[in-house]
């Protein structure tokens, strides 16, 4: 609705309006609580579940992860080679100057290194966020080769065992992984401050995830007599990073919410697989590494939130519109489980569930409360403190009493998708039985 016309209306509205209008949004919510198939933006970010661990993965307090080696029990701290960190002139002043050189520097491994090193500097607090310019594609090792993700050879081709197969897939995700976060935190650094300064501390810690994870999946990869680079891989991950670029919602939207929950997805998976191929120490580390996404996942979801509640939008309609413009597939099976855990509804990316809501029947209690919050929203906009419909129960709702009957003509109206469309013409409704308005 036009927010002009809207503005007017209450303006000029009965006395009733002018007073619903100032408890409009408390109002609202409470009637909105459990009301599925029909969404507004405030109902959505209330009902949102954060994941439980993000503020302690946030915490200021916690230090940078230093355990940067597989031991025999599992992470270890290890001393960080910082490579050629200090040799830079002039040395970067700012995170995104880091991120725009992680970004440019080759190999692997100084990636992973530099990356650590930035955000140790960054949690010491002696960088700004600065602005720095993005790059096109991140510089990369000449391998491994990149091919089309049809022509990427299976272990059996390359003669090498699955679980090598799997950990260098892995590597490779992570370390797109590195490139994307950090992408996230150059890009992004020239948004005049309208990103939170949180926003970039996340990414930065994102990445610094993603480095440990690589450094895991390399030693691994030695480990097993391979290194990264010897198996083709595809680019489709950097591929979607590009197609991002133009907003902050479509980032958060493609990368963390579909790209990282999909290792929430395929890591149980593989834990499995390589536990039947007698991996337990390739399966422990991906297990590790399971678990670490679901932070990736809610930071995430939190700035998506973050970002609808400013542009005033639906989360659930903008992240599927995303999708669909943005050409993205959503594939399961899907770890549901984990998905919620990490703050991910159901209901934004299972598109099966939109065609279940709509064969399912509505349980007498969801249509009751589709009732009662639609014809609060007729009250509303028709001005009447009473509504009447045909009979067969009385609900009292703050000051309005709505009579109701499920199979009713008015209530089929009602329970249409958007209120404000589906009110009708306000000569149209009926008067009230108990008081004739
Ligand atoms: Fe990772
Ligand atoms: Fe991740």
């Amino acid at each position: 609705m036009d927010k002009k016309m809207e503005d007017d209306d209450v303006a000029n509205a009965h006395p009733f309006l002018r007073y619903i209008e100032k408890q409009w949004h408390e109002s609202w919510e409470i009637l909105m609580r459990g009301f599925k198939g029909f969404s507004s933006c405030s109902w959505a970010m209330q009902q949102h579940q954060e994941w439980a661990g993000l503020r302690s993965w946030r915490s200021p307090a916690a230090p940078p992860n230093e355990r940067r080696r597989w031991g025999d029990a599992g992470p270890e701290m290890v001393a960080t080679p910082l490579d050629h960190a200090g040799s830079f002139s002039p040395p970067p002043r700012s995170l995104a100057e880091w991120g725009a050189l992680i970004l440019a520097t080759p190999r692997p491994l100084s990636k992973a290194h530099l990356t650590h090193h930035a955000y140790k500097l960054w949690c010491s607090g002696a960088l700004p966020i600065g602005v720095a310019a993005a790059m096109d594609s991140p510089a990369r090792p000449e391998k491994p080769q990149l091919v089309h993700p049809r022509r990427v050879p299976t272990a059996k081709v390359l003669g090498i065992s699955p679980s090598v197969h799997m950990i260098h897939n892995l590597a490779h995700i992570e370390l797109n992984a590195v490139d994307l976060a950090w992408d996230t935190v150059v890009r992004f650094s020239a948004s005049g401050g309208e990103l939170d300064s949180q926003f970039f501390a996340d990414f930065a810690h994102v990445a610094d995830d993603e480095s440990r994870h690589f450094c895991w999946c390399e030693q691994q990869l030695n480990e097993l007599g391979s290194s990264y680079g010897d198996v083709p891989a595809h680019n489709l991950l950097w591929k979607d990073c590009q197609k991002t670029s133009a907003s902050v919602d479509a980032r958060l939207a493609v990368i963390p919410m579909v790209q990282e929950a999909r290792g929430l997805d395929a890591g149980p998976r593989l834990v499995e697989r390589l536990k039947q191929l007698g991996d337990d120490r390739s399966a422990n580390i991906v297990e590790q590494i399971s678990q670490e996404e679901l932070a990736h996942v809610a930071v995430g979801v939190s700035w998506f939130l973050d970002v609808c509640r400013r542009l005033e939008c639906d989360p659930a309609a903008r992240f599927k519109e995303l999708m669909t413009s943005l050409n993205v597939e959503l594939r399961g099976p899907f770890n549901h489980k984990a998905r919620e855990a990490a703050g991910l509804p159901q209901s934004w990316y299972d598109t099966a569930m939109d065609t279940k809501l709509e064969q399912k029947p509505l349980s007498p209690q969801v249509r009751s409360r589709q009732t009662r919050s639609k014809s609060f929203v007729l009250c509303f906009y028709t001005g009447r403190d009473h509504l009447f419909l045909p009979s067969r129960g009385l609900l009292e709702i703050g000051n309005c009493c709505v009579f109701r009957e499920r199979q009713s003509p008015l209530e089929k109206l009602v329970l249409r998708s958007d209120p404000i469309q589906s009110s009708p013409e306000p000569s149209k409704i009926p008067r009230c039985r108990c008081c004739r308005r």
